[in-house]
């Protein structure tokens, strides 16, 4: 990029700039001089007017865009999604079950049930306790023993599930509970399963079950509401007339699920990523990949068919637990709802408390545990893994592309994952030759054909000064995916100054998309309803900044939820050439880091601009994308010089998405204050000025041939 700025002339520029305390009050460098000159004695203005820095003076930012010049093809799968169980992502997230800890395995004391409680009505009287003496099988090893002393027909007792911060109920809605249970001798129903407000206990829907056996059963209801106020304060109860001894396991409640498949997703989370038209998943994860330990791993064959054979695990890379609901089977229906391809990450032999596996024979088993989940997914129905697919239901093959070799394995203090990386590659290659094989951190030994690069970057303006990165790195050796990235700035989700760090970021990254052929923002997702709780465990959110939010009721997408929604709708696949002069820029003190506990010297002042822009085009309909990003409290205008056409049309449309603010944001209770808004344009040519408003994104359109 071409910058004509010329800092020198800012005789401040180390300490007090004029033009950044002038922005940090929210005023215009520009107008506050042009005020100030017509103020004051001449001498004086004239000094003033030095102090000003150079490139926030009088002249308009250019950007020159040849059309007939491609400086490289947008990937056509630059944006998809990150997904591991964070921030109760799936079992409280983007997978519907309502009842919390439905096996009981969130806790094995006596004491205290996570999520369950007894109801006892009136004079009823009851007791509810764990008991592994009852296992229905293999997965189900604990049941949930209700012990009924005295109960009636107006004072019914039970238990009630509390759910993921609330059950949410909603009007002319169809629920889907089943439950295993057995009885003791000399009681065998009926049993009442109902959908209660929390407030005065009315029943919002119920069903009977009418006997229960003394052998494990399951049993299915379904529960209408009618004209029930949308609430999540609401609970789960499943209650008897009479007194005697039930067991319970398995406690599933299901609301209507996207495309309304069994075990499915949440409408709402996954039409707000339909939206955003990713064109992968990357999954499952992520630390939750690795686990804290190697028994805690994301253990794939654990997560297969009848999801009451899922023994589920303990997620203590994010400190709770995992129902694994959302098995391998169902990360594949979720990628075919939402046309996404499968980025499949295998767990690779490092776990993250610094265990890992010695590459050779003891990585041997680890090795196949790929080869096998690889066959589970793109083997024909002939082959052990192939037809263990087609028995859990999905015969047809899936295509798979991407397959990655671990987690972040730069953490690997035992320096093996170069020596682990290549077994696994070996492997994978001489059977799967057509597979694209990504590295998470830098090898020798193997030339990987991708490498995943994180970046999480927290201080405002961190992810700006890193915008033009890409320009600049040497085009030789494997192809760059993004696999984790975020301006973390807001929590839980983040606000526009998160989205304009990473506006200006995509916008880097998909100009230079010959390199960056994939990018996924993390943690894609958060539940909000508790997030300060003292406690780890009892917390909603383990990891700010989410793309996503959501309590158990609605959902909402933060500002950089439509950044990348603005920025994938709209990229066409050439890479325009831009030019640009007098790109404004700003000062900016990236904060000192502490190592060892010992605070470090301040990192140099950098400039950094303040517009970040490209040019793509569609090559079918010679539509240009022209995307700005004004990350200024100040509107600023742009000359744009288009050249390489033979005509362009004067009209053109596009979005805007702008704040007051740098911190306005949404939120659940205020989900769309910062949404992008259509805008046409018109004197559109081979010149036009157009002005960007204070902290804002814009994409538009320009009809060109
Ligand atoms: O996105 C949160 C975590 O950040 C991921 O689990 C891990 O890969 C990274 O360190």
């Amino acid at each position: 990029m071409k910058n004509l700025h010329s800092h020198k002339l800012c005789p401040a520029k180390d300490g007090l700039c004029p033009v950044r305390l002038l922005r940090i009050v929210g005023m215009n460098p520009l107008r506050f001089w042009k005020k100030a000159l017509s103020m004051v004695p001449t001498g004086l203005a004239t000094f003033a007017a030095l102090a000003v820095c150079a490139e926030s003076t009088n002249s308009t930012a250019v950007l020159q865009i040849k059309a007939d010049q491609v400086t490289a093809h947008v990937s056509p799968i630059l944006y998809g999604l990150m997904t591991e169980e964070i921030n109760y992502a799936y079992d409280g997230g983007l997978y519907a079950e309502l009842i919390r800890n439905r096996t009981f395995k969130e806790s094995v004391t006596n004491v205290y049930i996570p999520h369950w409680t007894v109801v006892q009505t009136g004079n009823s009287n009851a007791a509810i306790s764990l008991d592994t003496n009852q296992p229905v099988n293999d997965a189900l090893t604990i049941s949930l023993k209700l012990e009924i002393a005295k109960a009636s027909r107006n004072q019914p007792a039970g238990i009630a599930n509390d759910g993921f911060w609330g059950i949410p109920l909603k009007p002319q809605t169809t629920y889907h509970a089943s439950f295993y249970a057995k009885a003791a001798k000399g009681f065998s129903g009926p049993v009442t399963v109902a959908l209660v407000g929390n407030a005065n206990g009315t029943i919002f829907a119920s069903a009977k079950v009418r006997h229960l056996t003394d052998t494990w059963q399951k049993y299915e209801v379904t529960l209408t509401t009618d004209k029930v106020p949308a609430s999540k304060d609401n609970h789960f109860a499943i209650t008897a007339e009479n007194s005697g001894t039930v067991w319970f396991s398995f406690v599933s409640l299901f609301p209507p699920t996207y495309k309304n498949r069994a075990n499915g997703n949440r409408d709402d989370i996954m039409q707000l990523l339909a939206d955003m038209k990713p064109s992968f998943l990357r999954f499952p994860g992520g630390n939750y990949l690795e686990g804290d330990t190697i028994e805690t791993r994301f253990n794939w064959k654990n997560t297969l068919g009848d999801i009451s054979k899922r023994p589920g695990h303990n997620n203590d890379a994010w400190h709770y637990w995992s129902s694994d609901g959302m098995g391998l089977l169902d990360f594949m229906h979720w990628c075919e709802d939402l046309n996404m391809q499968p980025v499949l990450a295998v767990y690779a032999g490092y776990s993250l408390r610094q265990q890992h596996i010695n590459p050779g024979t003891d990585l041997e088993p680890y090795v196949q545990d790929a080869l096998d989940e690889i066959e589970y997914l793109t083997g024909g129905t002939s082959t052990t893994w192939g037809a263990r697919r087609a028995q859990d239901g999905h015969p047809v093959p899936f295509k798979l592309q991407y397959v990655e070799i671990g987690n972040e394995d730069q953490f690997d203090r035992s320096g093996t994952y170069g020596a682990r990386f290549a077994q696994f590659y070996d492997a994978i290659k001489a059977k799967n030759p057509q597979l694209q094989l990504i590295a998470t951190t830098r090898v020798t030994n193997r030339e990987p054909d991708v490498v995943d690069e994180h970046y999480y970057r927290a201080a405002p303006h961190d992810m700006e000064s890193h915008g033009n990165d890409y320009d600049s790195r040497p085009r030789k050796g494997p192809k760059v995916f993004v696999g984790e990235w975020a301006t973390r700035i807001g929590s839980p989700t983040p606000n526009i100054s998160g989205a304009l760090g990473d506006a200006a970021w995509m916008v880097g990254m998909e100009r230079n998309s010959d390199l960056v052929i994939m990018s996924c923002y993390a943690p894609l997702f958060v539940n909000v309803s508790d997030l300060t709780n003292a406690d780890r465990v009892a917390r909603s959110m383990q990891w700010p900044t989410d793309l996503i939010g959501y309590d158990a009721l609605s959902s909402y997408g933060s500002p950089g939820y439509y950044a990348q929604k603005m920025f994938n709708l709209n990229h066409g696949d050439d890479v325009l050439a831009v030019t640009s002069s007098n790109v404004p820029m700003m000062d900016w003190q990236p904060p000192a880091r502490r190592r060892n506990g010992v605070e470090q010297p301040a990192p140099p002042l950098q400039h950094i601009p303040t517009l970040f822009f490209n040019a793509t085009r569609d090559s079918k309909t010679g539509i240009i994308f022209m995307k700005v990003v004004n990350t200024a409290a100040a509107p600023q205008t742009v000359q744009f010089e288009i050249s390489g056409t033979s005509s362009i049309m004067t009209k053109g449309a596009g979005v805007l998405m702008r704040a007051d603010k740098p911190d306005d944001t949404n939120s659940i209770n205020d989900p769309t204050k910062v949404v992008p808004t259509p805008i046409e344009l018109d004197g559109l040519g081979e010149n036009f000025a157009r002005e960007f408003p204070p902290y804002s994104i814009t994409v538009f359109r320009v009809m060109a041939k």
